[in-house]
């Protein structure tokens, strides 16, 4: 395992995943009913921008760095939670912060040194369960959660060569045993044929309601980067698609360098 959050936190794709993901649970707190959250894929929970690792890379300067004083509306909800909670927060801290009395989270990270600080992070919350386990197996083994009501979010590495495939297998595996549930799958738009594939895969395993939602901040044509992100959602909450344009057409005016072939596309996969 090499990967390490630390040194892409706060990037332009982290910042379309959490704008995102802030809005999703929202979405599911407009119900009483409580809910449970799946982060499978969890990293430390919090990042200091200015350590050696975020350093190094300096992508968060192309990222939540470009959004500082930021007005539009789309985003403000995200960007007042990230100044509210500090360091840079990951996808446990955003979601821990969503939580209501009756929600909880379950989160998974598999590294020996990043499940120390997010343990240490929740260690007296009686609403957060931290596991030290792959996050793909915690699908089969916690799901469904008691409560019928939930978000699944899934945000691998992408360092095996076979991500996407485990990817499909985990969002079949979810909504089989949790039909209703809402998943949220992060994936890198490295060429479009593979994000398409990965739609496609997706559709063909029967899942009918089904919108992507994507970044992109160049033309795909060279695969070896990172040209853009995406993310997939099953079970997407009402009005997910619309919001979702919003969000991104206002990531896109602050993030794009106004290259060839950046937007941003919130496409229905597959209706109901
Ligand atoms: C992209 S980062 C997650 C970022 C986090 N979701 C956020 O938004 O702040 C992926 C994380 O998954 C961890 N990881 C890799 N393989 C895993 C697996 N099979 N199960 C659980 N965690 C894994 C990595 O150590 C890394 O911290």
């Amino acid at each position: 395992m090499n990967y390490r959050h630390a040194y892409h936190a706060g990037n332009f794709a982290d910042c379309m995943k959490h704008a995102l993901l802030v809005w999703l649970m929202r979405a599911m707190g407009r119900k009483e009913k409580g809910f449970a959250v799946l982060d499978t894929h969890a990293g430390v929970g919090r990042y200091d921008l200015a350590a050696v690792p975020a350093e190094r890379t300096g992508e968060w300067r192309a990222g939540i760095g470009r959004l500082a004083g930021a007005t539009d509306p789309a985003l403000a909800d995200y960007l007042a939670l990230v100044g509210e909670l500090g360091l840079y927060p990951g996808s446990p801290a955003l979601i821990r912060a969503l939580l209501r009395p009756q929600d909880r989270l379950a989160c998974c990270e598999l590294h020996p040194e990043d499940i120390r600080p997010l343990r240490r992070a929740f260690r007296d919350d009686p609403q957060v369960a931290v596991h030290h386990r792959d996050g793909y197996e915690a699908i089969g083994a916690l799901l469904p959660p008691p409560e019928r009501r939930g978000l699944v979010l899934i945000d691998p590495p992408y360092e095996a060569g076979d991500e996407f495939v485990r990817l499909v297998d985990a969002i079949r595996l979810a909504h089989r045993r949790f039909p209703s549930g809402v998943v949220a799958a992060w994936y890198p738009v490295k060429s479009r044929a593979e994000a398409r594939g990965l739609h496609g895969d997706v559709a063909a395993a029967g899942i009918r309601d089904l919108v992507a939602a994507e970044l992109w901040l160049r033309e795909p044509i060279d695969a070896g980067r990172l040209n853009g992100c995406g993310l997939l959602v099953v079970n997407p909450p009402f009005g997910f698609a619309a919001a979702a344009g919003e969000i991104l057409g206002a990531l896109l005016g602050r993030l794009g360098n106004r290259e060839m072939g950046e937007g941003v596309g919130v496409e229905v996969v597959c209706g109901e």
